[in-house]
């Protein structure tokens, strides 16, 4: 019999999530979509992990304000695990633009309307296959 893998990916919630008191409500809904939490974590991350985290975008013009708010404080890190949680996870919490992202998703639902900068988005996911491997080595080494 054929049985599917379960996919993994990294989540984290981001420090504004933190701040704000939505960790729960954020893993609530993951998890009431039916995907397990396998790893989860409270830190801080400092510049250098960050950096791994966001290669792709470093040098980019809104890197440097985003790493700095990546860094301001507490972040959730989190490994999920699924039925192509991958994309799943992706779809849950909406464009990266929380004014774009559709009501139902949580960026859509609960990212903050104000003129704050994009990077307070609540929530990071991993956005490939590729991406899921190397950023769960990197969080969970
Ligand atoms: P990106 O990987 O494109 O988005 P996502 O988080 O949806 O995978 O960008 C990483 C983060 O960088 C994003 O969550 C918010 C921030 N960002 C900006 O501040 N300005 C931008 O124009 C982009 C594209 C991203
Ligand atoms: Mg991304």
């Amino acid at each position: 019999m054929l049985v599917s893998q379960p996919q993994q990916t990294l989540v984290l919630v981001k420090p504004d999530g933190v701040a704000r008191n939505l960790v729960g409500e954020i893993l609530a809904r993951i998890e009431a979509k039916g995907y397990r939490i396998v790893a989860l974590e409270l830190r801080t991350a400092d510049a250098e992990l960050l950096e791994q985290h966001y290669a792709e975008h470093v040098g980019k013009p809104f890197y440097a304000p985003l790493a700095e708010f990546m860094a301001s404080g507490p972040l959730v890190a989190a490994v999920i695990e699924g039925h192509r949680v991958i994309e799943g996870i992706r779809t849950l919490i909406g464009a990266t633009d929380p004014t774009l992202a559709l009501p139902g998703s949580v960026r859509g639902d609960l990212a903050s309307a104000t003129d704050a900068p994009v990077h307070r988005n609540l929530v990071h996911a991993s956005d490939s296959p590729e991406a899921a491997a190397r950023e769960i080595a990197l969080w969970f080494a």
